[in-house]
């Protein structure tokens, strides 16, 4: 079977930017992208590529070259739904925040109305493709949607979980280590599975292309984000045994990394891991493994998530009871609100949790990150207090506490402490001696990332404080 029309459900930072390559890959196969959020697809479809809803190096590029031609924007679900051999499905799978599972099991909801709305809409038979992350055996439960409440049409449901990390989206797309896409083992199922290893075709080689049955696909992509946060928590772990020891976290990493059996990526010691989703993801899996009565497994993995919190709380007291005990009434700057640097999104951003900290302690957090907007900073921090609980009234005093700028010099004058929460480049060509003259002394820089040049910084003045440094 040779895909014509591919429509897929979702336009955010995986909806959009993998439709764009398969679009900008493919050129003889029409590429719709629908979203319900109307200002979403506005952007997408804006003539000013610097408006587009997700930031990514190279994305424009992409855009100005498929957009028009065999690329599309829109919110007709229902004729894209209808006109598509392919649908993807890449939905946000956020962690529950109500009823049953609360705060561990991913809300399908989102899931099951685009599984829904498919079954209405089909007239012709279709290959229906999980991109979102789900839970294993998810496939079952939209098999079970689309078989029962469709128009008699045949769906066959692949899993072909997306490995893209934001940054360097458009990078990973185009020279992907692997995708994996899992099907039925049925003749049906091998027929659909081979008809996106065609899709993948027009720009990986076969080797790059892994295929499995459902089940296998849907879990992989979960135990990858485990593996994968669970270094990062080990590392992270270690650098408060370092601090306390006079090691040094980044040579104990630069030192182990060398071994080939360990590696060197995801050994970058930090304020701790943020975005949308290794903490979804890990406590889905932690979430499954209870339902599977395993509850040894779960705690296990949970251990990640719990070292993680533990990571970002450890930073914002440094801060605390590096200013003397208090941050009552002082300007913190915050440089950096991303979650990590070359993205716009700030989900789970730990940037959030330490403000949380340090608003509590009466500070003032006044930040600058070049791709985050105010709007989008205070939105966060309103919902980490609306779901807490918060009143209106305490939440509009605590936001009071926020102060946003368009310039890091503004931010920087008079600050009481930086503190460094995303890694951004440019962070590291300041001029740091004009940063020092405007702050009030000590000058304390807090660098969650370990970024600066520490030795330059204290020759400068600064006190500087890294993360895992002895
Ligand atoms: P997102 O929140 O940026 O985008 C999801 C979009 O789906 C939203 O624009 C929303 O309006 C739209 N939507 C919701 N219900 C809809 C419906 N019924 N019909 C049409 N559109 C609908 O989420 P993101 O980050 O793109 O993630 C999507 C999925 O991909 C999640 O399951 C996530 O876990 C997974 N994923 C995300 C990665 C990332 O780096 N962000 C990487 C790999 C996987």
């Amino acid at each position: 079977m040779k895909i014509k029309n591919i429509c897929c459900l979702g336009a955010g930072y995986v909806g959009g930017p993998t439709m764009s390559v398969i679009a900008l890959k493919c050129p003889e196969i029409k590429v719709t992208v629908v979203d319900l959020n109307e200002s979403r697809i506005a952007a997408w479809n804006d003539e000013d590529l610097d408006k587009l809803p997700v930031y990514e190096p190279g994305l424009a590029d992409v855009i100005r070259e498929a957009r028009g031609r065999n690329l599309f924007f829109s919110t007709d679900v229902d004729s894209a739904i209808e006109a598509a051999d392919m649908i993807f499905i890449a939905v946000n799978t956020p962690t529950k925040n109500y009823g049953e599972g609360k705060g561990m099991a991913a809300d399908l909801k989102f899931v099951e109305l685009c599984a829904r709305q498919i079954a209405r809409i089909a007239k012709n038979d279709k290959i229906i493709v999980e991109k979102s992350t789900l839970p294993v055996r998810t496939a079952e439960t939209l098999q079970t949607i689309l078989d029962h409440t469709g128009n008699g049409v045949k769906f066959e449901v692949l899993s072909n979980p997306e490995f893209l990390a934001e940054g360097t989206a458009i990078d990973d797309l185009l020279n992907a280590d692997r995708v994996l896409i899992g099907g039925n083992q049925t003749e049906s199922g091998q027929k659909a599975i081979q008809a996106l290893v065609d899709v993948y075709a027009h720009w990986l080689s076969p080797k790059q292309i892994l295929t499995t049955n459902v089940w296998s696909s849907e879990l992989s992509k979960l135990t990858a984000n485990a593996f994968l946060a669970q270094r990062i928590s080990s590392i992270n772990a270690l650098s408060a045994l370092c601090e306390v020891t006079e090691a040094d976290v980044d040579e104990v990493a630069a030192a182990i990394g060398t071994d080939s059996r360990i590696g060197p990526k995801f050994l970058k010691s930090s304020v701790g891991f943020g975005g949308s989703c290794f903490q979804k993801d890990i406590l889905n899996l932690v979430y499954l493994c209870r339902y599977f009565n395993l509850p040894e497994v779960a705690n296990y993995w949970e251990q990640i998530i719990i070292l993680n919190d533990y990571q970002k709380y450890r930073f914002a007291k440094k801060i605390i009871t590096s200013l003397f005990n208090t941050v009552s009434g002082k300007k913190i700057t915050f440089l950096g609100w991303a979650f990590k640097k070359d993205t716009n999104d700030t989900r789970e951003s730990a940037a959030i949790y330490v403000a949380e900290h340090l608003i509590e302690d009466g500070a003032e957090i006044h930040v600058y990150d070049p791709k985050v907007s105010e709007e989008k900073i205070k939105a966060d921090m309103r919902y980490l207090w609306e779901l807490k609980g918060l009143t209106e009234q305490k939440i509009e005093s605590k936001l009071k506490q926020i102060f946003v700028y368009e310039s890091s010099s503004e931010a920087l004058h008079q600050a009481h402490a930086i503190a460094v929460l995303t890694e951004w480049d440019e962070f590291k060509t300041y001029n740091w001696n004009e940063i020092y003259i405007s702050m009030y002394k000590p000058a304390f820089v807090f660098d969650g990332r370990n970024i600066l040049d520490a030795e330059k910084l204290t020759s400068i003045g600064f006190q500087i404080k890294g993360i895992g440094k002895g």
